[in-house]
C-alpha cells in the first residue's frame, strides 16, 4: 500500500500573521500525525517562519521551485542547499505557472529536478496537459514528453525519491475538477509508462492529483486506484478546507 500524501501550495498567497493563524491550526489538528503525510509548500520568504512552527510537527514544508545551479551568479534564484538549510522536504518542480508564465521547458523542468535530487530535497514534479492539448487528444503525449524529460536526465533511479503530481492546467484554480476517472486513466498511465523501466519503482511512486481538489471532492478523488493524495492550491489556504482533505486521504 502507498501512504498518501496531501501537499498545500500556497502559490504567492501569505503574510507572517496569516501564516501563523494556518500553521497553528494545522498543527492542533494533526500536528502529531495521522494516517496520510501532510505538507505544505510555502513562498520563499515563509521558509524561516514554517520551519519555526513546524519542526518539531508531523508536517512537513518545502518550496515551490528552486534552481537548477548549485550556486553561483543567479541573481534572485535558491538553490537545493538553500532549502536544506531551511528543513524542506519538498519542492514542486514543474508546476504548470512556472511552465507557462515562466517559461521553464521540459528540459529545464528537468534540471531543477536533477539538482533537487542532487541537493537532498523530494522534488514533487508536476505533469499536465492544457485543455487544448486534452481536446486534441494529445494527453497522453503531451505527459510522456513532460516525464521522459526527466527520466533521461535523472536517470529512472533518479525519480526513486521523487513524487509525481498530475495537475490538468484547465483543472488548475478554476473550480473545473478532473473526474475521478478521467484523474484515474492519466495516473495509470504514468505509472505504466514507469513500469516499463522499473516496476519496483512504478508500484511505489506516490502520484497526487491536483486541481480544484475541494472537501466535497476529495475522497472521491483519493478513493481511485492510483491517485496517492493531492497537490492543494486554493483549499490549502484555508484551514478548515485544508484539513477535511487530508482526513479525506487518511
Ligand atoms: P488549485 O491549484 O487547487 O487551486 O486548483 C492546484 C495547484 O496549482 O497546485
Amino acid at each position: 500500500m502507498r501512504r498518501k500524501l496531501v501537499a498545500g501550495n500556497w502559490k504567492m498567497h501569505g503574510g507572517l500573521a496569516r501564516n501563523r493563524d494556518l500553521l497553528d491550526s494545522l498543527v492542533q489538528a494533526m500536528g502529531k500525525g495521522g494516517s496520510a503525510d501532510c505538507a505544505v509548500c510555502v513562498p520563499f520568504p515563509y521558509l524561516g517562519q514554517t520551519q519555526e512552527l513546524l519542526k518539531s510537527t508531523a508536517i512537513a514544508w518545502g518550496a515551490q521551485t528552486l534552481s537548477e545551479h548549485a550556486q553561483g551568479a543567479y541573481t534572485g534564484e535558491v538553490s537545493a542547499a538553500m532549502l536544506v538549510d531551511f528543513g524542506c522536504r519538498y519542492v514542486l518542480v514543474g508546476h504548470s505557472e512556472r511552465r507557462s508564465l515562466y517559461g521553464e521547458s521540459n528540459e529545464a523542468v528537468a534540471a531543477k529536478f536533477v539538482a533537487a535530487v542532487k541537493g537532498g530535497v523530494t522534488p514533487i514534479l508536476c505533469l499536465g496537459e492544457t485543455l487544448e492539448q486534452r481536446e486534441g487528444n494529445i494527453t497522453e503525449k503531451v505527459i510522456a514528453a513532460q516525464l521522459d524529460a526527466v527520466t533521461q536526465a535523472a536517470g529512472v533511479s533518479g525519480l526513486a525519491n521523487a513524487v509525481i503530481a498530475y495537475e490538468p492546467v484547465w483543472a488548475i484554480g478554476t473550480g473545473r475538477t478532473a473526474t475521478p476517472q478521467q484523474a484515474q486513466d492519466v495516473h495509470a498511465f504514468i505509472r505504466e509508462r514507469l513500469a516499463a523501466s522499473d516496476a519496483l519503482l512504478a508500484q511505489r511512486m506516490q502520484i497526487l492529483y491536483g486541481g480544484s481538489v475541494k472537501p466535497q471532492n476529495a475522497a472521491e478523488l483519493f478513493g481511485m486506484a492510483d491517485i496517492d493524495g493531492g497537490l492543494i492550491g486554493g483549499a490549502s489556504l484555508v484551514a478548515q478546507d485544508f484539513l477535511a482533505i487530508c482526513r479525506a486521504a487518511g
